[in-house]
């Protein structure tokens, strides 16, 4: 029976690669900039920006990764003119159209984090067919920040337990980091060990705040439909060659883990 045979490719059952991350965030930007550079409208770019992150799926799941998370679309992008904001809610609705079942056959397993509810509601349904027809995978999950903007994710996450305190279903005091966290859009999902921004801009643009307080940044001058395999590789190489201290001492931590043997003191 399946559920008899050990998932050799679950995250928890793959053994970790020295040096490489366990999640990566991409924050694909550059696309407008590509496309003017020839001339061309800025849909254009953003049509080659979803080559680009096709192939960085596949490269995510060559390089053993356990989860990719993209940006694909953040809540300050609403401020964009309208019809380029109809193009990227266009051209999601294509990609998830087109490519779901590739992405599935390759054991991809897609999560949206980000609001829905002021989504149309062919989106919502669309987000949903991807979640639901990959949930068994365990390959790599991919996670879509659509809609998505760190600081709401926080706001919506405080809220929820400012509802529970006044329900008396917990105390203010219970409150902590773990306890946030797990009322993130993230929650269960380690945090980003790397995050990569294309375009040479060098700021979160509201992605991952909370999630991205120990990530390494890389930061790449291309714009993002040029990223490809090598460049990913390249930032692989660069965050393994860096050294993460987490507030404590040179030499505490290997592979993002406190080594056996240290204590505090
Ligand atoms: C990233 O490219 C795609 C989205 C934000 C949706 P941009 O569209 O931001 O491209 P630039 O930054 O204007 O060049
Ligand atoms: C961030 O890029 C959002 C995405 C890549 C989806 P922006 O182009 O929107 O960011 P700013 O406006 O340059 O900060
Ligand atoms: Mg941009």
């Amino acid at each position: 029976m399946s559920s008899m045979v050990k998932d050799e490719t679950a995250p928890s059952a793959r053994p970790r690669l020295p040096g490489m991350p366990v999640h990566v965030g991409v924050i694909m930007d550059g696309n407008g900039r590509w496309a003017a550079r020839r001339g061309l409208p800025r849909i254009e770019g953003h049509r080659r920006g979803v080559e680009a992150l096709r192939e960085t799926v596949r490269a995510a799941i060559g390089f053993g990764l356990s989860y990719l998370t993209v940006y694909s679309f953040s809540m300050e992008n609403w401020n964009r003119p309208v019809e380029e904001v109809a193009d990227l809610m266009g051209l999601l609705k294509r990609f998830i159209r087109d490519d779901l079942n590739d992405l599935d056959k390759s054991g991809v397993k897609v999560k949206v984090i980000g609001a829905r509810d002021n989504l149309k509601a062919d989106i919502r349904a669309l987000l949903e067919e991807a979640e639901n027809l990959t949930k068994a995978n365990t390959r790599l999950t991919l996670i879509v920040a659509f809609n998505y903007g760190s600081r709401q994710e926080i706001a919506a996450a405080a809220r929820s337990l400012a509802q529970q305190a006044a329900a008396g279903l917990i105390e203010a005091s219970d409150i902590d980091e773990t306890l946030l966290a797990r009322h993130l859009d993230t929650a269960g999902i380690p945090d980003p060990d790397l995050i990569i921004r294309t375009s040479g801009e060098q700021r979160l643009s509201n992605f991952l705040m909370w999630q991205a307080a120990y990530s390494e940044f890389v930061f790449l001058p291309m714009h993002w439909p040029d990223f490809d395999r090598q460049a990913f590789s390249a930032a692989l190489a660069e965050f393994s060659a860096r050294e993460r201290r987490f507030g404590g001492v040179t030499g505490q931590y290997r592979n993002g883990k406190l080594l056996a043997g240290v204590t505090k003191t």
